[in-house]
């Protein structure tokens, strides 16, 4: 049983429409049969702030109006979802957000950073190594500088992955298996994309709150199988610390597919942009170079291998990300003519 949810506001249309696809079924099932493939719909939470970290957010902002704040603190790449939806969440909400960011500026804005731009978020740059040595105090210093100008600030870790932003997908999860339930089906598997373990956590947790006999894998995007083995359960650790509830991390079912992260965070292989192609193409579904064309590619590979040929129904989170193609747009030049 999931217990009761933290305060939260509501900022996502929900629930998100749950689709199936049948062609790309169709295509990648084997002689001996293999599972009807769906998408849960999460690129369509809202517009702008469209994706996976708006479930996430409605419990953070939630926290943070309870708590006074005025201002949002958060982190990520230069083409941060995360970072895109706080900024565009802080100006639905009337609150300041400064975003402590991985790089270089670049000259000119394009896709999630023109978006935060937009909305009119503040941006301070550091380079990848200070970045990583020193994001604690980064949180920190900007916490400081906004209360001496008379701010109260709630900082969110990347990802809104923590004990509180996972309760996002833990509602998710609820809502996925209703979904199904109304389709006549328990899904066997739940895939998704994973980059900071929020999600995965979530849709895990969830899943076993309420009993379903569905596995939840996380395809990575970047690290490796141990380092999401690990998050995953810290995060939902944090998450029983947070709610005074016992959860045996230890004997959690974790399940990682660390085989498609490619040549790194960000970077892709051609086959995956071959993937976004297709998935556009023959279902009219547009999905991104860094998360969810990845996780959809490694999806497509292990159907072929015959790795869920005995599942009857598999669902696939659609997890957004979809203005990170348009910064990559000269991958897709196969397309042209
Ligand atoms: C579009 C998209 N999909 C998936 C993920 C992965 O979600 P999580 O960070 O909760 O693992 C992210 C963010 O990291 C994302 O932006």
């Amino acid at each position: 049983m999931i217990p009761r949810y933290p305060p939260h506001i509501s900022l996502a249309r929900l629930p998100t429409p749950l689709q199936p696809l049948d062609r790309i079924s169709e295509k990648y099932s084997l002689p001996g049969g293999g599972p009807r493939i769906w998408v849960k719909r999460d690129d369509l939470t809202e517009s702008g702030m469209s994706g996976n970290k708006l479930r996430k957010l409605e419990f953070v902002t939630g926290a943070a109006r309870e708590q006074g704040c005025d201002t949002l603190i958060t982190c990520g790449g230069e083409q941060s979802n995360h970072c895109r939806t706080t900024a565009l969440v802080g100006a639905r909400l009337g609150m300041h957000v400064q975003l402590i960011l991985r790089g270089d500026a670049p000259a000119v804005a394009d896709g999630n950073l023109l978006l935060d731009r937009l909305a009119g978020a503040a941006t301070a740059f550091y380079p990848p190594r200070q970045f990583f040595a020193e994001l604690p105090a980064l949180f920190e210093h900007w916490k400081a500088f906004y209360a001496g100008r008379g701010h109260k600030a709630l900082c969110i870790p990347t990802g809104a992955s923590d004990g509180l932003g996972i309760w996002g997908y833990i509602a998710g999860a609820e809502e996925l298996l209703q979904d199904c339930r109304e389709r006549g089906f328990e899904p066997e598997h739940v895939v998704c994309a994973t980059g900071s373990g929020g999600t995965q956590a979530g849709l895990t947790l969830g899943a076993q709150l309420l009993q379903a006999n569905t596995r939840v894998t996380g395809y990575a995007v970047c690290d490796n199988e141990a380092y999401f083995q690990n998050k995953v359960r810290e995060d939902i650790a944090h998450w029983s610390a947070l709610n005074g509830q016992q959860v045996d991390t230890g004997a959690l079912d974790v399940h990682v597919n660390a085989d498609y992260i490619g040549p790194g965070y960000a970077v892709a292989d051609e086959p995956v942009y071959r993937a976004i192609a297709e998935a556009a193409s023959l279902e009219g579904l547009l999905l991104d170079p860094v998360y969810t064309g990845k996780a959809f590619y490694g999806l497509l590979q292990e159907l072929r291998a015959g790795r869920y040929r005995d599942c009857g129904n598999l669902v696939f989170v659609h997890t957004g990300g979809q203005f990170g193609i348009f910064p990559q747009r000269e991958k897709f030049a196969h397309l042209e003519g």
